[in-house]
C-alpha cells in the first residue's frame, strides 16, 4: 500500500488493485482551536473525529448509492477508520462545490452588504478552486470553461448532482430535526467512460448544521444523527 497524498484530515493510499484507501484522521479544519469547515488549516485535533466523520460519510454514501447517484464509494471499515474508493481524476487541481440553504460563512463575508445573516437561499450553488495559497477563490461557470477546467455541459451536470445530493442530505438531517445551512462537495471523473462522480467525504466537517437555531459541532452531529 503506497501513501499517495497526505491531506489535512485524511491520508490517501493506493491499494495493489488500483483502488484508493482513505484514512480518516482526528485532525479537523479550523483556526486557533475553533472548528471552521471552510478553513484551510488544521485548527484542532479531536479524539474520535476521524471515525465520527467516516460513520456519517458511510451512511450518506450508502444512501446515495441506493438512489443510483454515482459516487466513488466501495466500502468502509469503521474500526480502522478507513474507506475504500474508486480512484478519480479531479477537475483542474481540484474544485469544491458548495450548496447553500442559508447565508452564513464565506457567503456572508463576501455579500454582507446585500444579504442578512441566516437569510434563506434556494439551494444556491457556487464553485471554488482548491487553492490554499489563494484562499480557495470562487470561480464562475464562464471562467471554469475559459480556463479549460470544466466545460459548460459538465458544469450543468455538477450543479444538478450537487443540488440533488444536498437535497438528500438535507432531508435526512431534517428527519432528526436538524437543519442544513450549507454543505461542500468534491467531484471527479472515474473509469473508462470518465463518469462524473461524488468523491471525498460527507461529514460534519463539510457542512453547517443547526438544531433549534444552534450550531451543531461535527462530533455532536454524528451522535445526534446516527
Ligand atoms: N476517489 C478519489 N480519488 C482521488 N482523490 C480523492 C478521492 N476522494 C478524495 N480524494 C482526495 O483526497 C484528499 C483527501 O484528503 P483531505 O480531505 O485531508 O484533503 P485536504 O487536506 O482537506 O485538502 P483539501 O483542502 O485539498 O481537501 C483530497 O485532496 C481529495 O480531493
Ligand atoms: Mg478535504
Amino acid at each position: 500500500m503506497e501513501l499517495t497524498y497526505t491531506g489535512k484530515t485524511k491520508d490517501v493510499y493506493e491499494l495493489p488493485n488500483g483502488n484508493y484507501l482513505l484514512q480518516f484522521k482526528d485532525d479537523v479544519t479550523g483556526v486557533d482551536g475553533v472548528f471552521d469547515p471552510g478553513a484551510n488549516t488544521v485548527g484542532l485535533t479531536i479524539e474520535g473525529a476521524g471515525r465520527a466523520g467516516l460513520k456519517l460519510t458511510k451512511y450518506f454514501f450508502e444512501r446515495l448509492n441506493e438512489k443510483g447517484i454515482p459516487t466513488h464509494y466501495i466500502d468502509a471499515d469503521i474500526a480502522q477508520a478507513t474507506m475504500t474508493v474508486k480512484p478519480a481524476e479531479v477537475f483542474g487541481k481540484g474544485l469544491e462545490v458548495i450548496c447553500r440553504y442559508r447565508a452564513v460563512g464565506s457567503f456572508l463575508r463576501r455579500y454582507g452588504l446585500y444579504a442578512e445573516e441566516g437569510q434563506a437561499l434556494d439551494a444556491f450553488v457556487e464553485v471554488t478552486l482548491k487553492d490554499d495559497g489563494r484562499g480557495d477563490p470562487p470561480i464562475s461557470e464562464d471562467a471554469l470553461d475559459m480556463l479549460g477546467i470544466l466545460s459548460k455541459e459538465e458544469y450543468q451536470i455538477l450543479k444538478d448532482l450537487t443540488q440533488q445530493i444536498a437535497g438528500i442530505v438535507k432531508d435526512e438531517l431534517a428527519k432528526k430535526g436538524i437543519e442544513l445551512y450549507d454543505i461542500k462537495f468534491e467531484f471527479g471523473r472515474t473509469g473508462e467512460n470518465r463518469q462524473i462522480v461524488l468523491i471525498d467525504e460527507i461529514s460534519g466537517g463539510n457542512m453547517r448544521a443547526y438544531k433549534d437555531g444552534e450550531y451543531v459541532e461535527p462530533l455532536e452531529l454524528e451522535k445526534m444523527f446516527l
